[in-house]
């Protein structure tokens, strides 16, 4: 009789696929959680499908950056190479998932290129993801995810993708998305340097409401799914926002939350698999439908046992 249940098909692997690599790289902030070649990345798609989740989603690293992030729109960029392997791989048995921003591409880290300012250009950023989306959808895709919190992104790329005969490609769109402490680690999985901060586009913790008007702002430009990202800190706001929508609600068990776990975990001051458990339980009991986590694979592992 428990209200609530963690499931893998609820569960979606983020995976990080870099280009020109030999060997898998570990991540040292992310404890189990590694920069895959092409080639384990491949097996990692499988085991996915295997495990039953609910999908996986891709995240290139470029072997070059540059200001206008030009590898997201190369079709050999390592990104949308990923994503035709995991369609070649998959096909239609597990849902493939697109990171689509550019602060994976961009020299200067940032998820838009700059005005001669300095400053984040959302409108010129807005034909670039417009583009991204296109090529993504093309490259093998089942849904796009734009996380880079610029205005309009949705309606963007939606435009583009029906113009470009993908009127089939979902978007889950990262709705709520706050300027957090918590994408520590995952700078260095992507070898990100930012220069500067992400405030101008990111949300202000203090700011609850604004998740609501941001998630019903992504709806009406035609979002599939909305995203709450990070989850823990934000629980209260998964739970409104999955009041406020009747699209299915996701949530993002980001890279500080890992680390954070796995840290305390190796000192022997948690019990690591319990309080995995329990962290992916309260955030489908405050509403996510769909679960972003690196974990997924192991919990999935173990339910399916
Ligand atoms: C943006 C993006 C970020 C994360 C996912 N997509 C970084 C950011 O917005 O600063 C962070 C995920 C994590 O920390 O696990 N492409």
């Amino acid at each position: 009789m428990a209200e609530t249940h963690v499931e893998p098909s609820q569960l979606v692997l983020p995976l990080f696929v870099a280009e020109g690599l030999s060997e898998p790289r570990p991540i040292a902030s992310m404890p189990g959680v590694v920069q895959h070649t092409r080639e384990t990345a491949r097996k990692a798609y499988s085991e996915a499908a295997s495990l039953g989740l609910g999908g996986v989603m891709l995240f290139g690293i470029p072997e070059h950056k540059d200001a206008v992030g030009s590898g997201s729109l190369d079709p050999n960029g390592i990104l949308n190479v990923a994503l035709a392997d995991a369609r070649a791989e998959v096909g239609d048995e597990l849902v493939i998932m697109s990171d689509l921003c550019l602060d994976e591409f961009t020299d200067h880290g940032h998820c838009g290129v700059l005005d001669s300012s300095g400053r984040v250009d959302n409108d010129a950023t807005l034909e670039i993801y417009a583009q991204m989306g296109v090529i993504q959808a093309a490259s093998g895709a089942h849904v796009v995810g734009p996380s880079g919190m610029m205005d309009g992104q949705v309606a963007a790329v939606r435009e583009a993708l029906d113009a470009a005969g993908h009127s089939d490609t979902v978007i889950l769109a990262y709705a709520a998305k706050y300027a957090s402490a918590f994408y520590g680690p995952f700078r260095e999985a992507v070898d990100s340097s930012l220069q500067g901060d992400r405030k101008t586009y990111q949300q202000d913790p203090a700011n609850g409401r604004e998740a609501v008007r941001e998630a019903l702002l992504d709806v009406a430009e035609g979002a599939d799914i909305v995203m709450v990202k990070p989850a823990l800190s934000y629980l209260d706001l998964i739970a409104d926002v999955r009041a406020a929508v009747v699209v299915p609600v996701a949530a993002y068990n980001v890279s500080g939350e890992l680390a954070m776990v796995e840290a305390a975990a190796a000192n022997g001051w948690i019990d690591r698999e319990r309080a995995i458990d329990e962290v992916l339980l309260s955030i489908r009991r405050a509403g996510a439908d769909i679960v972003l986590t690196y974990w997924a694979a192991e919990v999935a592992a173990r339910l399916n046992r």
